[in-house]
């Protein structure tokens, strides 16, 4: 198990990771990995800024409780699909305001929010391969924020660098070529060392890339493809969220923004696109005994179609699964449970309709990658010999720090990454992100790959002590990239390296 201890001072806040048995620690102020505001389309500045939170801007926050909630009361809201304000042949342009609202999840009750747009989830930017799309976000909060389009194929200006923010009252436009196949990427804050916050407090949406390659599979479209968006959060008996201690506390799960509601559906097939944005859990999903059909992940689809009868996913990962109502019993209901928070969605089978669609058993070939011409060690580990109340999250031995390359990478090459959980004997689990690129795992603790590790992926789980192997082509653009753990409070302290790519 995981233990994290908290550091208190808003939006520097970060958890830290202590070792099994101790207590965490509270150390007001002490933000321990520093923000360097640069404005918008600034470059990374030199040096460290400690970020200072405006006056009046603390958000409130009694002691965390356990809300009462009846299940399955609620409908499962749908997230909104964001119109463009302006198109030419070649590409879309969205308008997007990051910003303070107020939100009902627990009924009754408002949760202060800091949205995309002011929803629980920010809207689904739907893009197509091959045409461009330009989002402006403009921050109205009273913090510095950048976006990170996750899973994305783009050059390093555009890819939301953790040190590239966006000033109170600024704005800035990110240009995504989408020169990649169909998959769901999703959109969150990427600000180093302050990104858990944003995200727990709501900066997270859907992206995504419908391919035009991939019409002719028949998957169930339309208002039969539904995104689904899940995380957990901690309340205050007022509705306000709990930020900072232990994330494994956090005793809600939320389905697109509310606890355990309830989804009517029709007696046929469903595409349900599913992203753990939490930003330190791993799900671990059932449907009663009912066939889940696994179709894709992170970076689109599998080559074929698995059936599941769990789908595990960790915190920035995706599972794209096809789901047939047809063989549920007309008129009854069935629950997609958790393995920790127990039921969490109920599906009732409300309706009949005609179903076209179907789960080809083909779906889209892997690209077999070219022989690798570069192996490296990529070893995650908490550092706690340097003193203090907060660990240090470290990579091959260091912390990130933005003006250190970590790697050089040639730019086209294919390389192996050996990238282990080296915290076995803390028992403390960890994922590994990689920017830019869409890998494939090769073996896990020099065995197969594990049925999660499938197809295309740009984040993997490791549980403590395990190796896993992953094959990339770094092909197309130059610069800095990051890579790290995407248990967000794990990257803020530290988690997180970068590599540069050169020609
Ligand atoms: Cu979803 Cu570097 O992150
Ligand atoms: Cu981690």
């Amino acid at each position: 198990m995981l233990a994290l201890g908290a550091v208190a001072g808003g939006a520097g806040a970060a958890a830290v990771l202590l070792p099994k048995g101790t207590t965490a620690p509270v150390t007001a102020g002490a933000a321990p990995a520093p923000v360097t505001p640069t404005g918008a389309g600034g470059a990374a500045a030199a040096g460290h800024v400690g970020h200072s939170v405006p006056s009046g801007f603390a958000v409130p926050g009694g002691p965390a409780i356990r809300p009462a909630v009846t299940p399955f009361t609620v409908p499962m809201p749908l997230a909104k699909e964001l119109r463009p304000v302006a198109s030419t042949s070649t590409a879309d342009r969205y308008e997007l305001t990051v910003k303070p609202a107020d939100v009902e999840i627990l009924p009754g009750l408002k949760t202060p929010m800091w949205t995309y747009g002011g929803s629980f989830m920010g809207p689904v930017i739907r893009a197509r391969t091959g045409r461009a799309t330009e989002v402006s976000f403009r921050n109205d909060l009273a913090l510095a924020t950048n976006v990170h389009l996750h899973g994305a194929h783009v050059d390093a200006a555009n890819d939301g660098y953790p040190m590239e923010l966006i000033e109170p009252g600024g704005s800035r436009t990110y240009r995504y070529p989408n020169k990649q196949q169909g998959a769901l990427l999703w959109y969150h804050a990427h600000s180093h060392g302050t990104d858990p916050e944003h995200v727990y407090r709501g900066q997270h949406g859907f992206y995504i890339v419908d391919d035009p390659a991939e019409a002719g599979l028949n998957l169930p479209c339309g208002a039969f493809d539904v995104p689904i968006m899940l995380r957990d959060a901690l309340f205050d008996a007022a509705g306000n969220f709990v930020f900072g201690g232990n994330p494994a506390d956090r005793n809600v799960a939320l389905v697109n923004g509310k606890p355990q509601p309830y989804f009517q559906v029709a007696a046929r097939k469903y595409r349900f696109r599913i992203v753990n944005t939490a930003t330190e859990r791993v799900f671990r999903l059932s449907l009663a005994g009912a066939k889940i059909t696994q179709i894709g992940t992170d970076g689109g689809l599998l080559p074929a179609p698995v059936d599941k009868a769990e789908l595990k996913f960790s915190s920035g990962e995706r599972v794209d699964v096809v789901i047939d109502f047809s063989q549920v019993k007309f008129g009854s209901s069935i629950v997609l449970t958790d393995a920790t928070f127990g039921p969490m969605l109920r599906f009732d089978v409300v309706r009949r309709a005609t179903d076209t669609s179907k789960v080809p058993a083909r779906l889209r070939p892997l690209e077999v990658l070219p022989a690798a011409t570069v192996t490296r060690d990529v070893a995650i580990a908490t550092d706690f010999s340097q003193g203090g109340p907060i660990p240090v999250g470290v990579i091959n031995g260091k912390p990130f720090d933005h003006n250190r390359i970590d790697m050089t990478v040639k730019r086209g090459s294919t390389e192996l990454w050996n990238i282990s959980n080296a915290d076995g004997a803390y028992g403390f689990t960890h994922n590994f992100h990689i920017h830019l690129v869409q890998f494939q795992v090769i073996s896990r603790n020099g065995g197969p790959p594990a049925p999660e590790d499938a197809g295309l992926k740009d984040t993997v789980l490791l549980p403590p002590g395990d190796v896993v192997q992953v094959k990339a082509q770094f092909t197309g653009y130059l610069g800095k990239y990051v890579y790290h753990c995407h248990f967000l409070e794990h990257g803020a302290i530290g988690m997180m390296g970068q590599m540069e790519i050169v020609d």
